[in-house]
């Protein structure tokens, strides 16, 4: 096949390494839907994982080279908050992202089910634990940008511990395509939104947002088409804070909404703030 020199896995220096072999993996089923196809439950080595399996459709040279770009950024990732990358599959026809499997799904599961209940001090905590993985892409070098932090990509474990996840669109900094307009509608940044150049402070934007949600159990913009959000947004509008948030809290989500993104706060400060609210509630 053409394609396959260039987008081969085994370009990325110690990918080989993370190889899988296919009959290795048992495969259950669907728990989630990604843009080049499905995550499967499966058992690797007698414990649960995700599997994200690429679509059989036939050509898959776009998608080898979403997943290659995928495990490129993954494979260097190691932090308690972020969801573990265990290796891949890369033998065509079964290619495969195998994570560490996350029991309670996503957190956008979870705060769209009434019959959990969250108090306060769980909202901070989860919101600390998405910023404590959030900091670390941030501070790696290259930086990591997500650009589709949303509650659907937070996963919560069996412990109830929130982990970042879904990097197909995470990029380092330096990429050439860093200025196209990509995520989803009601967390993007004004400055992503207008197609403008933008960097890491766009995923402290969706976190704003991500912030809202935890409070709300909502979606933002929920029935807007996408040019309603983008005119809404553009006019400096933001999904409204109920009037029951603590004070301490409003005033971080709207400092993360800043249209200037120089004004918002990056997740180090992000993390001082949501300590000092942790403390205050107990
Ligand atoms: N949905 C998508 N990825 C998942 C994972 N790693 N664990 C559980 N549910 C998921």
């Amino acid at each position: 096949v053409q394609h396959s020199r260039k987008t081969s896995l085994s370009d990325i220096p110690f990918a080989a390494d993370w190889e899988i072999p296919i009959s290795e993996l048992k495969l259950g089923p669907k728990i989630g839907q990604g843009a080049f196809g499905d995550v499967l439950r499966g058992t690797w080595q007698g414990t649960d994982v995700a599997v994200k399996r690429l679509q059989n459709n036939g050509s898959y040279s776009q998608a080898i080279v979403a997943i290659r770009h995928e495990v490129a950024v993954i494979m260097r990732l190691r932090h308690p908050n972020i969801i573990l990358f265990m290796g891949a599959c890369t033998v065509p026809p079964d290619i495969c992202i195998v994570m560490e499997y996350a029991a309670n799904g996503s957190l956008y599961g979870v705060l769209h089910n009434p019959n959990i209940g969250i108090d306060m001090a769980t909202v901070v905590r989860w919101a600390s634990e998405a910023a404590r993985g959030m900091n670390y892409l941030h501070t790696r070098n290259p930086p990591i940008v997500h650009r589709d932090l949303k509650s659907v990509n937070l996963l919560v474990d069996g412990d109830w511990h929130i982990k970042v996840s879904d990097f197909g669109l995470a990029m380092t900094k330096q990429s050439s395509y860093a200025y196209s307009q990509v995520g989803t509608w009601g967390w993007m940044a004004p400055e992503v939104l207008e197609s403008a150049p933008y960097d890491e402070k766009a995923d402290v934007y969706s976190f704003g947002v991500v912030l809202w949600e935890l409070i709300t159990r909502e979606e933002p913009f929920r029935g807007y088409h996408p040019m309603q959000i983008m005119r809404a947004i553009d006019r400096g509008e933001r999904p409204a804070i109920p009037e029951s948030c603590p004070h301490t809290y409003k005033q971080l989500v709207q400092d993360c909404w800043q249209k200037d993104p120089n004004g918002r706060p990056v997740f180090e400060e992000i993390l001082g703030r949501l300590g000092a609210m942790s403390i205050n509630l107990f």
